[in-house]
């Protein structure tokens, strides 16, 4: 990565001391009762804000959080982020309730070296998501260095992540968003054979990292709903599962694509069944979904085949489960892949929402080689795709 780096900044004879330094991060947590039901990402963050804060910096702390569509919304606040924020790093984190204007800049003229503070929800203000060039410039004016450490949004071209650059005298990669690309730069160049697996519920939303990765892929092996559109692009029996008709012919094309390179597209052989998607619901396994019910997750003999994969490849890339994860009986499937890719001993990155519960339900963590705090920006870049977010640093 041509990018400077958070080394770079600490290693200046000037240091951090006395600086005001913006870091974007990503605190997209969800919240329940008030409070973040899981807080990975603030986890994930402190390591580069320790780092600053040791150096002496004024930390002026910036994400934001859910879709609140440019306007105020209070059930999208950060404040309960700065409340965890501040129990994790065991000090005070301020908190503006504004990310720009004179609530803003009087929070950051109040900082003292060595502490920080967390500005409101960047995405109060339609101007963020549009990339807004002065509220870019409104935002660098809190600081005098921008450190960007918020992977899980590099793939947005947005005022925070893109736009603030041009406006800084400085600009660097902060640890996670170093450390992100570190893993996912060994899933785009790997040691073969790479074993991809991609689960969720539409074709539609994976086209392009199907499209990207098939011809590239040793194996790539499709979970969740969206292989029941690749069974129905084959002719073969669906039942009632969850299809995309419109989609067949794009299944069709990955299938010739991944054909054509000589790759494995696996598809699942078995499934578990449901007539009814809720928990207590009666399941069966079967090699052909009925009329009447839904495929739910992979069976076993398709678990096995993709652990077998698993035990051979020496890259393993997840993202997406395999069934509707969410309802335990369902649930099987995607377990069963955790495992497999724990128990191999390729390097291993898992992203995305669904994957990281399932690891982190069966305790799995340590034994993956990397969970990656971004689902779609990680998806992004293994397809090859470049990220606004780390552009704009490579432009700096
Ligand atoms: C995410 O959780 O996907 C990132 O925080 C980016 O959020 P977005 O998908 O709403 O842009
Ligand atoms: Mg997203």
């Amino acid at each position: 990565m041509s990018v400077a780096t958070l080394d770079d900044l600490l290693g200046e004879p000037s240091g951090v001391r006395g600086r005001r330094v913006f870091v974007r991060a990503d605190l997209n947590v969800p919240l329940r009762d008030g409070r973040p039901s899981d807080d990975t990402r603030i986890r994930a963050a402190l390591g580069t804000l320790r780092r600053l804060l040791a150096g002496g910096a004024r930390v002026v702390l910036a994400s934001h959080l859910g879709r609140p569509k440019g306007g105020a919304k209070p059930e999208l606040s950060l404040r309960p982020v700065a409340a965890r924020l501040a129990e994790l790093l065991g000090r005070p984190v301020a908190f503006a309730p504004d990310c720009i204007g004179p609530a803003a800049e009087a929070a950051v003229a109040k900082l003292a070296d060595g502490e920080v503070l967390l500005l409101e929800n960047l995405r109060f203000h339609e101007e963020e998501e549009k990339n807004d060039p002065a509220f870019a410039r409104q935002l660098a004016a809190l600081a005098d260095v921008y450190v960007n450490d918020a992977f899980g949004t590099a793939h947005r071209a947005h005022a925070s992540t893109a736009g603030i650059v041009a406006f800084v005298r400085s600009a660097v990669a902060g640890d996670l968003l170093r450390e992100e690309l570190d893993h996912l730069r060994v899933v785009r160049g790997p040691e073969r054979p790479l074993l991809c697996l991609l689960g969720g519920a539409k074709v539609s939303d994976k086209l392009a990292v199907l499209e990207a990765l098939a011809p590239h892929t040793d194996v790539l092996a499709v979970g969740g709903a969206m292989a029941y559109t690749f069974l129905l692009a084959q002719g073969l029996p669906t039942g009632d599962s969850l299809v995309e008709p419109d989609r067949a012919p794009d299944a069709r094309r990955v299938l010739a694509a991944a054909r054509a390179a000589g790759r494995e597209l696996l598809l699942p052989v078995d499934h578990v069944i449901a007539e009814k998607l809720e928990a207590g619901a009666a399941t069966r396994v079967v090699k052909e979904v009925p009329p009447g019910w839904r495929g739910v997750d992979i069976g076993p003999e398709t678990a096995a085949r993709y652990a077998a994969a698993a035990r051979q490849a020496r890259t393993i890339f997840w993202n997406g489960p395999m069934g509707i994860f969410e309802i335990d009986a369902f649930a099987k499937g995607t377990e069963a892949v955790a495992q497999a890719v724990a128990n191999s001993s390729a390097r291993s990155v898992v992203g995305g929402g669904d994957s990281l519960a399932a690891v982190n339900k069966l305790g799995l963590g340590a034994r993956i080689g990397h969970l990656s705090t971004g689902g779609g920006a990680s998806l992004e870049y293994v397809q090859g795709l470049p990220l606004p977010g780390v552009v704009a640093l490579e432009r700096a």
